[in-house]
């Protein structure tokens, strides 16, 4: 990138001035939703919607998909920062410009990212449908999102990456997955550049490598709201066997529906979620939501 990490501070202050003017009391909970999933975020009450297009320096998605706008709502009570659209590397767009809403996250005051995202299922025993909670991931994109200068006002030149995905968090899905009779699967994410799916021959190195799931989202964010000290959740939806895992070919159309179709039960698991880490005391980990009914 030709522009300095000056400007970067100053487009994502720009755009988080710009929200807040907007909606002044903001969630500290923010959750981006994948492929398929735009469902979660209708009914949420109260809600007020942004479209990216209106918010200053705000990338706008290119895919089916993938609709473009910034919720602020409440599930079940709990304040919610809602990111309907996301940014892929495949797209065109910069990893700086993927990973951007992150930056601006961060200067809103956000605390918790919780990621989702479509993913072809790697290790044998996945099914479509089955929800992964990722325990870690492989960043094979190739470069990486903090690439480039470092604005220290962000966080560190090297950040430390022992547990992107934070385990009290983790515990947490566990813990409401149980609670739900959801079995919250954990896995490493691989994360590749796409457009294209993988080959089978790919598909045999990321298993080789460690890889639970596949995908092509997640981990620039996941790197950038670490790099923020935000804590990170996230959960791959498998969509589809990989290729070769199964014997149909892969399709967006079907990623997609398959996505759609297991929303109403990963919506059911993020709702408790979203309870458990927005309580007012702002560690969100501890007694008061787990003696909470089935509200959801
Ligand atoms: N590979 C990569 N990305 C994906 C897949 C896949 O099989 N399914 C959904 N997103």
């Amino acid at each position: 990138m030709s522009e300095s990490i000056g400007d970067l501070a100053a487009r994502a202050a720009e755009s988080a001035s710009f929200i807040r003017k907007a909606i002044p009391a903001l969630p500290t909970v923010a959750l981006v939703l994948g492929s398929g999933m735009n469902e979660l975020a209708e009914g949420l009450p109260d809600a007020v919607t942004i479209p990216y297009a209106e918010i200053p320096n705000f990338p706008v998605p290119t895919v089916a998909g993938h609709a473009g706008n910034l919720i602020v709502g409440r599930t079940s009570g709990a304040g919610l920062i809602l990111l309907q659209g996301r940014f892929h590397y495949y797209e065109g767009h910069p990893l700086e410009v993927v990973t951007f809403p992150m930056r601006v996250l961060k200067l809103l005051g956000v605390k918790t990212v919780i990621l989702t995202a479509a993913t072809g299922g790697i290790r044998a025993d996945l099914r479509p449908g089955n929800i992964v909670c990722l325990s870690d991931h492989l960043n094979l994109i190739g470069s990486n999102p903090l690439r480039g200068p470092n604005d220290a006002s962000f966080g560190p030149r090297f950040p430390d990456m022992t547990e992107v995905y934070s385990k009290k968090l983790r515990a947490v899905a566990r813990e409401e997955g149980k609670r739900l009779g959801i079995n919250v699967i954990p896995g490493v994410y691989a994360c590749l550049p796409g457009p294209s799916y993988e080959t089978p021959a790919e598909i045999r190195m990321l298993q080789t490598l460690g890889a639970d799931v596949v995908g092509m989202s997640t981990v620039p964010e996941a790197i950038v709201a670490r790099h923020g000290g935000m804590d990170v959740l996230a959960f791959a939806l498998v969509t589809n066997a990989a290729a070769g895992v199964g014997v149909a070919p892969i399709s967006h159309k079907d990623v997609l529906e398959a996505g759609k179709k297991a929303t109403p039960l990963l919506g059911k698991l993020l709702r408790r979620v979203v309870l458990r880490v927005s309580d007012p005391g702002g560690t969100g980990l501890t007694a008061e939501m787990s003696t909470l009914g089935g509200d959801v």
